[in-house]
């Protein structure tokens, strides 16, 4: 579990990386050189562009596993430091294990208190990969919560401090979105305070499987 927003986690190949990140995904290109600056200013080392070279969606067709094959010898010749994937299920990491040589370091997928993603989780990590949210936030869409806010009320911290207090102490990385330096700075200060496993059953049982983007299984990638 990470400690601080500096903290690097330790990826299957040995690679290190920040546990919490900041996304800048749809935010004008015009405005996004000054939103990676103030993110940079406050402290945040991952940037997330959701544009990461060579990271593919879980299609399962050929031309997916030919673009996975492909950056297996980009990173065998050195060229990459790792590879990971994004919106892969289950039956998606279970088909690139029957091809696959290098198994990719982590997952990024869509996951907030009410997707919660556990079975995906515990896949994953009997496999040695990561699980990084995207939309930790459900895009703004939880922080109206009245049993976030009531947990968030317990410890004094607000409801998105607590969401990503959530995914740290179930170890999942974070991409979490702010054009705000303010609220970076906030998302950011999750270290100085840890959830009751009382609170954090109370989270994972707001699960509904319920996504604000696309179903890899139904989505045309
Ligand atoms: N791999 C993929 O397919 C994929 C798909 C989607 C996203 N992503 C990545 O994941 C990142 C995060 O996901 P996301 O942007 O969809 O959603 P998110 O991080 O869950 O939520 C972002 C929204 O919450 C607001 N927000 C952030 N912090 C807040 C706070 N402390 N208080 C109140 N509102 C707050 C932001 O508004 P302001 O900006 O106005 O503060 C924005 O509207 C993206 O930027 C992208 O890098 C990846």
């Amino acid at each position: 579990m990470i400690n601080s927003l500096n903290d690097r986690v330790t990826l299957n190949n040995g690679t290190k990386i920040p546990g919490l990140g900041l996304g800048v995904f749809q935010i004008p290109n015009q405005d996004t050189a000054e939103v990676v600056a103030n993110g940079i200013k406050e402290g945040y080392r991952l940037i997330d562009t959701a544009q990461v070279y060579g990271n593919e969606e879980g299609t399962g067709d050929n031309s997916f596993k030919d673009s996975y094959l492909a950056l297996e010898q980009l990173y065998k010749d050195g060229k990459i430091k790792a590879i990971g994937v994004s919106n892969f299920q289950i039956h998606h990491l279970e088909e690139l294990a029957e091809y696959a040589t290098v198994t990719p370091v982590l997952d990024q997928v869509e996951s907030h208190p009410k997707l919660s993603q556990n079975e995906l989780r515990d896949y994953a990590a009997k496999h040695d990969i990561k699980i990084q949210a995207w939309s930790p936030l459900m895009q703004g869409k939880i922080l109206k919560n009245a049993t976030l806010q009531t947990i968030a009320d317990k410890y004094n911290k607000s409801v998105a401090q607590v969401v990503l207090r959530w995914d740290i102490q179930r170890d999942v990385l974070l991409a979490v979105k702010s054009v705000h330096p303010e609220r970076m700075q906030s998302n950011a200060d999750v270290f100085d305070f840890a959830l009751e496993q009382s609170d954090m059953d109370k989270i994972n049982e707001m699960n509904e499987d319920l996504r604000v983007g696309p179903n890899p299984d139904e989505f045309d990638f």
